[in-house]
C-alpha cells in the first residue's frame, strides 16, 4: 500500500561518526528522505556534518531543541543558520519570548529554514510530567504549547503520531506536525507515545522521523527497501 509522498520521511542519523552516518546515507535517495542530524552526531562531527550532508543534495533538519534564555537562543540559531538547513527547532517549554528571539534569528540571517517546536517529548507519558509538577494530560500540555506556538509564528510542532488530528483541527492543516516514536510494528523501547507508520499516516503527520527502525536494524538495505515500498516513486 502506497500511503508516503517522497520526504515525507525522516531518518534520523542517531549515529557517532560521518564514516557510520555514511553506512546508512549511502542506501538513501536526497529525492525520497530527508535527514535529521540531533545532539548526538553534532557533538561528535559539528557543522562540517551538515556541510558534508547538504553536499550531497539531502534536506537536512537540526534537531538541537534549543532551550535556553532568548538571548542565547537568538544567538545560538543565528551561527547554526549558517549553514543550509530545512529545517530545525526549539522546545517550546522556553517560552514565548524565547519562541520569538528564535524567530528574529531567523529573519536576521534571511534564512527560509522551517522551525519548529518541540511539545512533549514522545518518550514522556503522564506519570512523568505529573512528576514534573504538570497536574494535567499529556494531550491538554501538547495543545497549550502548540497554540503558544501557532501564536508566535513558529511553522508547526513536535509531537506524537497520536496528537496530530486534535492539533490540526485546532490550529489549521498548514500548521506542520512532525512526529518521531514511529515503528513499523507496534513494540516499545524508551518511546512511551509511539505509533505505527500507517497510523501516523492516517492522523495526518506532515513528516515522520525514523530512527533505530532503520539505523538499529539487522538489515538495513532490506529496512529501507520496505519503507520504499510505502512511497509513492515520482514516475508512478
Ligand atoms: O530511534 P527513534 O525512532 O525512537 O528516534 C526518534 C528520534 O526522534 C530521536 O532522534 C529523538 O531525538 C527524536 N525525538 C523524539 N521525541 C521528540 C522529538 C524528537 O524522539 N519529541
Amino acid at each position: 500500500m502506497k500511503i508516503l509522498k517522497p520526504k515525507q520521511i525522516i531518518v534520523a542519523l542517531d549515529l557517532d561518526s560521518i564514516e557510520e552516518a555514511d553506512s546508512i546515507v549511502k542506501f538513501l535517495d536526497p529525492e525520497i528522505f530527508r535527514l535529521k542530524v540531533g545532539k548526538q552526531l553534532y557533538a561528535s562531527e559539528g557543522p562540517k556534518i551538515l556541510e558534508n550532508l547538504n553536499k550531497k543534495g539531502f534536506d537536512i533538519f537540526l534537531d538541537l531543541k534549543l532551550h535556553d534564555i532568548p538571548n542565547t537562543v537568538y544567538k545560538a540559531l543565528k551561527n547554526l543558520l549558517n549553514e543550509k538547513l530545512w529545517m530545525t527547532n526549539i522546545h517550546l517549554l522556553g517560552g514565548e519570548e524565547m519562541m520569538q528571539a528564535a524567530r528574529e534569528a531567523r529573519e536576521h540571517v534571511k534564512s527560509d529554514a522551517l522551525l519548529i517546536g518541540v511539545t512533549v517529548l514522545t518518550s514522556l507519558d503522564v506519570n512523568h510530567i505529573k512528576n514534573m509538577g504538570f497536574g494535567i494530560q499529556i494531550s491538554e500540555l501538547v495543545n497549550i504549547l502548540s497554540t503558544s506556538a501557532k501564536r508566535n509564528n513558529i511553522d508547526g510542532v513536535v509531537c506524537s503520531a497520536k496528537e496530530v488530528p486534535e492539533i490540526k483541527e485546532n490550529l489549521g492543516q498548514d500548521f506542520i506536525a512532525v512526529t518521531p516514536g514511529i515503528r513499523m510494528q507496534q513494540n516499545k523501547d524508551d518511546q512511551s507515545r509511539v505509533a505505527t507508520l500507517k497510523e501516523a499516516i492516517r492522523n495526518g503527520s506532515d513528516y515522520i522521523v525514523l530512527g533505530r527502525e532503520i539505523t538499529a536494524s539487522e538489515n538495513i538495505s532490506k529496512m529501507i527497501k520496505k519503507v520504499e515500498s510505502y512511497i509513492i516513486q515520482n514516475n508512478e
